[in-house]
């Protein structure tokens, strides 16, 4: 079923009617495929242990995803720092401890900002936490009216009343629910939350984010190796996990990592690139997160890489309509998280991410966790709607629309409390 929000999307893509005519929601129609092998090396080798994974296969995969698919980060910052911009220990009705820490990045002399809102229960010392990029700005996921307004670029968005590229008091708490920040801090955890706009403005621009720190003088655009926004994005999540191993209420050992949708995918390419994230959720990630590219069922590389040609390297170009040269596919990101906890969401009504594709990536991805004695996916049968599978790897896929609801938290709360020993 075509619901408005994929017809909104395809109104982006600049050429309609070529993406309809593209998009497949008919599983008869997938191409036939096979399932690259994350047990055979590129050379044909098998291995079988979990040491081989680590010391050989893991690493010409990660390179692979590195260089053809989300792209290098080209080289070190000169310089993180962190300051405390604001705290209150009795935010939320006397609930939570909130923070507000601003983190600059400098490179070359030239340096960007962003603001980590963070809550934690209150009585807690040491707290895991969830840590996730919003769309419309801090300030949008909560009625909190001390949360400070971002200044950067936004998205216009009639819904959420932003218009003119700015964030206004008008989209304070209108993103709230999909933050069931509550329900978070009830269960023990913290949530900390970045606008994915003060890392990289998401407009085909890649000269007013993060990657303009590391440009030679005149250069205007990474190299087609190097990263796009995805992997700035995920860059950014890692600056607030080293924040977080400064802070004495942080456990920063326990960093679940979360995103929806492209943030879902940004997060799962933070997860497969910095082994200090405890654990990664990918919620509607679809195309380019989760779901198999070589099913080409819903969006496609080459749809993706058209509507937004800055996520990915330029690389990544190279396989739209060419899934078949494609030598991984998305389980095999999935298996460099491999053995921490790995939680992969669907939701029915979003065939453009396609379900089956997330599930099966996942599934695939399971093996790779059994040579650590982990438990993935063991059948290949996707589960019914609202019956979650809560393993190392964990799945489900709920009813409705692609979106973030209180029964996605909910399921990741309680399995991050189980995998994460904490069992509150
Ligand atoms: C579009 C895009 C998806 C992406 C989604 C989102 O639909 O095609 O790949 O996941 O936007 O981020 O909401």
């Amino acid at each position: 079923m075509k619901t408005l929000f994929h017809f909104t999307i395809l109104l982006f893509v600049c050429s309609m009617s070529f993406a309809q005519f593209e998009t497949n929601y008919e599983e008869r129609n997938v191409p036939k495929f096979s399932v690259p092998d994350p047990l055979t090396t590129f050379a044909g080798e098998k291995i079988s242990t979990s040491e081989d994974w680590i010391a050989q296969r893991r690493p010409e995969l990660l390179k692979f995803f590195e260089n053809k698919v989300y792209g290098k980060v080209p080289g070190n910052l000169d310089e993180v720092t962190f300051k405390l911009l604001e705290e209150n220990k009795n935010a939320l009705n006397g609930k939570a401890r909130r923070k507000q820490v601003e983190v600059t990045l400098t490179k070359n002399e030239k340096s960007i900002r962003f603001t980590i809102l963070i809550y934690l229960p209150k009585n807690s010392t040491l707290a895991p936490i969830f840590l996730g990029y919003n769309f419309f700005g801090n300030h949008s996921i909560t009625t909190d009216t001390n949360v400070f307004i971002s200044e950067a670029w936004a998205m216009n968005s009639e819904a959420l009343s932003i218009s003119e590229h700015r964030l206004t008091e008008v989209s304070r708490g209108l993103r709230a629910h999909r933050w069931a920040i509550e329900k978070i801090i009830d269960r023990g955890f913290g949530l900390a939350t970045i606008y994915y706009g003060e890392i990289d403005p998401d407009k085909n621009d890649l000269m007013d984010g993060l990657q303009n720190l590391f440009y030679e003088k005149g250069q205007e655009r990474p190299e087609r190796n190097e990263w796009g926004s995805l992997a700035a994005w995920a860059f950014g999540y890692s600056r607030a996990l080293d924040y977080f191993e400064q802070d004495n209420n942080i456990d920063a050992s326990k960093v679940l990592v979360f995103g929806h949708s492209r943030l879902g995918k940004a997060a799962l390419w933070a997860g497969a690139t910095d082994k200090r994230f405890a654990g990664v959720i990918s919620n509607n990630s679809g195309c380019g997160g989760a779901a198999l590219s070589k099913r080409r069922f819903g969006e496609t590389i080459n749809v993706i890489n058209t509507s937004f040609p800055h996520w990915f390297s330029y690389n990544f170009k190279n396989y739209n309509n060419n899934e078949e040269a494609l030598p991984v596919d998305q389980h095999q990101l999935l298996a460099l998280i491999a053995p921490r906890p790995l939680y992969v969401a669907s939701a029915k009504e979003d065939e453009w991410a396609d379900p089956k594709g997330e599930f099966l990536s996942a599934y695939h991805a399971s093996q790779i966790y059994g040579l650590f004695g982990k438990k993935g996916i063991s059948n290949i049968e996707m589960p019914e709607v609202h019956k979650p599978i809560h393993n190392t790897i964990a799945y489900h896929i709920r009813e409705g629309k692609h979106d973030v609801t209180d029964y996605d938290w909910e399921q990741y709360v309680t399995w991050a409390s189980e995998f994460l020993k904490l069992n509150r």
